[in-house]
């Protein structure tokens, strides 16, 4: 190896070494890549042991699973092009208006996952948007074979209510 590799190779090194590390560590011990994140440890010890049972794969993940989508599924580029309001997706409208969304047929059942997340979400002040979406991503990883999805946090927790008829049926 000749002295100009080595000199690379070192400098290489050092500078590998010298990355400034952005992680936080929380007050568990646990790290991740910003402290505005740490809630979300104290939001996934909480539900894996109080909502879903310790950590199963049972009925509350399937229907915190499939409120994701209901959720998100609310938004129409087509009623926005009429001039009316057509939904913003993933904002949580379907726990913070949840007396008028899970009247929707489409929406039938889904009223008993809204009352077991709510609470957790207010607890942990985090907006019903993204404790929805955190629960679905955290429940499907207790089953087997499951995916392990990427959550991306920050939804204001203001919403209106989606219209009816966006959340598609059966058929
Ligand atoms: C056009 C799309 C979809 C239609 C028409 C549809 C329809 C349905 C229907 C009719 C049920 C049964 C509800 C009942 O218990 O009466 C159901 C359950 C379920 N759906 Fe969907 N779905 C769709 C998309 C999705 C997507 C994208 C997901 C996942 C993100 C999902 C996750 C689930 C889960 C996990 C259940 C079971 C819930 C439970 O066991 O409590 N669905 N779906």
């Amino acid at each position: 190896m000749s002295f100009k590799t080595l000199i690379t190779l070192a400098t290489l090194a050092l500078a590998v070494v010298a990355v400034p590390t952005k992680r936080a560590t929380c007050s568990n011990g646990r790290t991740t890549a910003h402290a505005s994140c740490c809630v979300w440890f104290d939001v996934l010890d909480d539900i894996q042991e109080n909502l879903f049972d310790g950590g199963e794969c049972g009925e509350e993940v399937h229907e915190s699973l499939r409120l994701t989508f209901h959720d998100a599924i609310p938004f129409s580029p087509k009623l926005f092009l009429q001039g009316k309001f057509g939904g913003l997706g993933a904002d949580g409208s379907i726990m913070a208006h949840s007396e008028i969304e899970t009247a929707f047929h489409a929406n039938a059942g889904v009223d008993e996952i809204i009352e077991a997340q709510r609470p957790f979400a207010i607890k942990h002040k985090v907006s019903f948007g993204d404790f929805i979406q955190f629960a679905g991503a955290v429940g499907v990883t207790n089953c087997a074979g499951g995916p392990r999805l990427e959550f991306l946090a920050g939804r204001l927790n203001v919403s209106l209510p989606a219209p009816d008829l966006l959340v598609p049926e059966p058929r």
